[in-house]
């Protein structure tokens, strides 16, 4: 499941998807923060102007007040109980108003909210008392964020004291906690959504690549640029303007010229082989002419024999039936040979395969007999017939027969090995010849090497072979040692 998942996040699709949520979640992120920080300002610069005209208003009622006491209207008392009650009106009428405090212009605290139990003036009501300006800061009171108003109670330069009071911004943040949550919500919400209308549009716009890797994919399974699943693919394909569109058609028209060449390649492939078909019988010639000339010596004899006079009627029967022999003989090999020159399409028929080799070595007795060669036969006799083209394998044995008995030059043994191992059947064939360097080795199934002379190999037999192995499905394989020998192992499907 993990591999799939990773597959899937790899896939163009998944990419998309994935750096589109990225980007998102960033957008939702830093959006959602400026919006919260920007609200956040918004309320607290609402609060600081109410607390601001909350300050205002008191300072100029109780400068009212102080004028009346230096007028003598009201008494200490009188002003002391008037700025308590003051107090308490205010805290109960703006329940915001957490404390409240109102000095005289010493900084001694004339009254105030029981609730701030300060009796000294701080640093900042002094520093009211001689700026004569007003202060305004934030501060945690009794665990609860307030704003700290300090104002002078003044008229001009006439000083007669300081008050301050702290308004609760619990509100506001209450306020922003909420916002918070909403906004949490709708970004979830859309995001979501956003998703989903993502992951739809990935998929509308990631499924004619699919389909055209598919094809790819086909093509690349089947390796066969005519095969019937590629062409089958291909009407899939439909017509587009796009982007994609475009790249359908390089596709379609860069398979065209593959197909092209590679019939171009098949052709010149067929013309290689059948040259190096016709240069191997070439080099069989004279065991052809031997195993000719064999019957012909006996046919010959016979028939001078036949046309003597003192036969008699039996013996007659017995040339005659001679003679036969040798011309069904004679038949039997000019008649592998027409089979074996002919040019082909691959044919495959159920073939023993000990007999093909069999009859291919036929050729090869006179010049083994000549070279001083052995022609050992190992065969199983369990292989059962093989689906293959006859005609194209024996151009395989054939070739490394010719290139054994070339690689020989004073005597010695080829050794030719049929079995069964692991659902395939394995053909060697083990010379004592002159072996080849490493550098040769590596090549040899390339095109166009050979180490003989002009007229001697044209250095297409191992890679003609090569390509028949392939085309049955089958693996060739050569170990050589200079000076040793050299064996070829083929393997075919059974
Ligand atoms: N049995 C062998 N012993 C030594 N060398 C070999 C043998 N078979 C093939 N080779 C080397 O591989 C080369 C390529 O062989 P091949 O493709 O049949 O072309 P050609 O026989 O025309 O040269 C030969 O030229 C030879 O050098
Ligand atoms: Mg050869």
């Amino acid at each position: 499941m993990f591999r799939k998942l990773g597959k899937g996040a790899f896939s163009l699709q998944g990419k998309f998807i994935l750096v589109a949520s990225v980007c998102l979640l960033a957008f939702t992120v830093i959006g959602s923060f400026l919006i919260l920080s920007r609200e956040k300002k918004l309320y607290m610069k609402d609060i600081i102007n109410q607390g601001n005209v909350l300050a205002e208003i008191s300072r100029l009622t109780l400068t009212n007040v102080m004028v009346y006491k230096d007028l003598g209207i009201m008494d200490e008392q009188g002003i002391n109980d008037y700025l308590d009650y003051y107090i308490m009106n205010l805290m109960e009428r703006d329940k915001r108003v957490r404390y409240m405090m109102i000095t005289d212009d010493k900084g001694r605290v004339l009254a105030q909210s029981d609730l701030s139990q300060r009796d000294e003036a701080d640093k900042s009501i002094l520093n009211t008392i001689t700026t004569l300006k007003a202060e305004t800061t934030d501060e945690i009171f009794l665990n609860e964020p307030v704003l700290k108003i300090t104002t002078p109670l003044n008229i001009d330069t006439k000083l007669w004291g300081a008050l301050r009071l702290g308004l609760s911004t619990n509100d506001v943040t209450k306020s922003i906690d909420a916002l918070k949550q909403e906004v949490i919500f709708i970004n979830l919400v859309f995001s979501v959504i956003a998703l989903i209308g993502l992951s739809l549009g990935a998929k509308v716009l990631a499924k004619p690549v699919i389909r055209l890797s598919n094809v790819m994919d086909n093509i690349k399974t089947y390796g066969d640029l005519e095969s019937v699943g590629a062409l089958n693919e291909l009407p899939l394909l439909k017509d587009r303007s796009d982007e994609i569109g475009e790249l359908q058609k390089s596709f379609l028209w860069m398979l065209q010229r593959l197909r092209e060449a590679d019939k171009e390649h098949k052709k010149t492939m067929e013309v290689l082989s059948q040259t190096e078909k016709m240069v191997s019988i070439g080099r069989i010639a004279s065991g052809i002419a031997h195993e000719i000339n064999n019957p012909l010596g006996g046919i010959t004899l016979c028939f001078k024999n036949l046309i003597g006079e003192n036969a008699d009627n039996r013996t007659k029967e017995k040339l005659i039936e001679a003679i036969n022999d040798g011309l069904q003989k004679i038949k039997n090999i000019v008649e592998q040979l027409l089979d074996f020159s002919r040019m082909s399409v691959t044919e495959k028929t159920p073939v023993d395969i000990n007999s093909l080799i069999n009859r291919l070595l036929v050729f090869f007795n006179y010049a083994a007999s000549k070279k001083d060669i052995r022609i050992v036969n190992d065969f199983a006799d369990e292989i059962p017939p093989l689906l293959i083209d006859g005609n194209k394998m024996s151009q395989v044995f054939m070739n490394i027969i010719i290139n054994a008995v070339q690689s020989m030059e004073k005597g010695g043994a080829l050794t030719i090995r049929t079995g069964l191992d692991n659902g395939f059947c394995v053909i060697s064939f083990e010379d004592t010849g002159k072996g080849m360097p490493p550098e040769v080795m590596a090549n040899v199934f390339e095109p166009f090497i050979t180490t003989k002379g002009v007229g001697e190999g044209t250095g297409l037999g191992l890679s003609v072979s090569k390509g028949i192995v392939e085309q049955h499905g089958g693996i060739i394989d050569v170990d050589s040692k200079v000076g040793v020998g050299t064996t070829f192992r083929i393997k075919l499907p059974v």
